[in-house]
């Protein structure tokens, strides 16, 4: 039963009496002359709602509400699902980027990791959103049989959105380079981090393709790859030690990067908040990271603090190590899982080749996936 109350609609649904606000309701109202048939977007601006909009009538029509509004008289006729399915508490900022919409792991809780091969991927719309969910889900997939081909990669990421370019190109070879101007193309141990701090906005979402394991007879194996999820760490810390917690996320970093043709820069904490004081991301890096430039007695509070969610992030058994095949590929996000790398020989041949792409267009995907699977 609808009705209305103070100028508002409340209705019962499932036992529970949900309130909506005349504006509120006025400016979701789906009649053609509010909302575009055609492109489902508003045609009316929320400085163009009269001011003082309250709910003068409702009548159930079927599965739906008639909702008359004074003072102008209009009608809107919202079903009953939908009002129910967009109760005002039920959001909150759930956006499905914080911890609220993430497992989160330690090593020891994956015995089995999120994965598929590329044939059964690219052959069944069901197992390419499971896969993708996955990545919202846990925070990586591991696609196995991807051809071990020079920029495969880049057709890995075409499968769930758009790569993102950058100054290191469209792909980058991980592999050792003469005169290296990031420490990722040595043979150095390369210790649990998230890439491309310096950016803002910065790439969501990573690709590793293996296209060389360390060969064993060249001195190897090494080159073992380890991935951290960052929130199950920050939800400990905040847990275990608050207020590092709070100076940790409350601490803008500066992060740098500078070679003869880029120049790049952004400040950011190394744990990000949602507007409501949810973890949404982190950035770890401390290969780029810069001189802070803060009051004495901040920096000496902040390195203690970094050195406490380093060594927590550091722990055992917060690591998953795996050893990339040739033809495996990693797709995980880089808001959320650090990934590492133990050293290899020099002269051990591994070769990776990454990009970046963004968890917008992951999501997005995968919504349509799911979307088809629906009869
Ligand atoms: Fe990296």
């Amino acid at each position: 039963m609808s009705c209305k109350d103070g100028g508002d609609l409340v209705l019962e649904a499932d036992g529970n009496m949900l309130r909506f606000p005349a504006v509120w309701l006025r400016d979701n109202c789906p009649c053609a002359e509010c909302l575009d048939p055609g492109s489902g977007q508003k045609l009316t601006d929320v400085t163009e709602l009269p001011g003082a909009l309250a709910v003068s009538g409702t009548e159930v029509a079927g599965a739906s509400v008639v909702v008359t509004f004074a003072p102008d008289g209009h009608r809107s006729v919202f079903p009953r699902e939908w009002l129910a399915d967009h109760a005002l508490d039920g959001y909150g900022d759930g956006d499905g980027r914080t911890e609220d919409d993430k497992q989160l792991w330690l090593s020891a809780d994956l015995d089995q990791l999120p994965g598929d091969t590329w044939p059964r991927y690219l052959g069944e719309p069901a197992n390419r959103a499971r896969a993708l969910d996955a990545v919202l889900r846990w925070g990586f997939v591991l696609l196995h049989d991807v051809p071990a081909e020079p920029a495969m990669v880049l057709e890995v990421a075409a499968t769930f959105g758009f790569v993102r370019e950058t100054n290191y190109g469209r792909l980058f070879d991980v592999r050792v380079e003469p005169r290296p101007g990031n420490l990722a193309f040595t043979s150095r141990r390369i210790l649990p981090h998230t890439d491309n701090p310096y950016r803002d906005p910065v790439p969501t979402v990573q690709l590793l393709h293996c296209l060389r394991a360390a060969q064993k007879e060249a001195g190897g194996p090494g080159g073992e790859t380890g991935l951290v999820d960052g929130f199950a760490a920050a939800r400990e810390l905040r847990a275990t030690d608050r207020e590092t917690f709070d100076l940790i996320a409350g601490t803008p970093v500066p992060f740098g990067y500078k070679d003869k043709s880029a120049e790049l820069r952004a400040s950011l904490p190394l744990i990000q908040l949602s507007p409501r004081g949810r973890i949404r991301g982190v950035r770890f890096n401390n290969r780029s990271a810069q001189p802070l430039q803060l009051p004495y007695a901040e920096v000496v509070a902040f390195y203690a603090a970094y050195r406490r969610w380093a060594e927590l992030l550091a722990r055992p058994g917060r690591q998953l190590n795996l050893r990339l095949a040739p033809g495996d590929c990693l797709i995980f996000d880089n808001t959320r899982v650090m990934h590492a790398r133990t050293a290899f020989n020099v002269t051990s041949g591994r070769h990776l080749q990454g990009c970046y792409a963004d968890l917008d267009g992951l999501a997005s995907t995968l919504a349509v996936l799911q979307r088809e699977e629906i009869p």
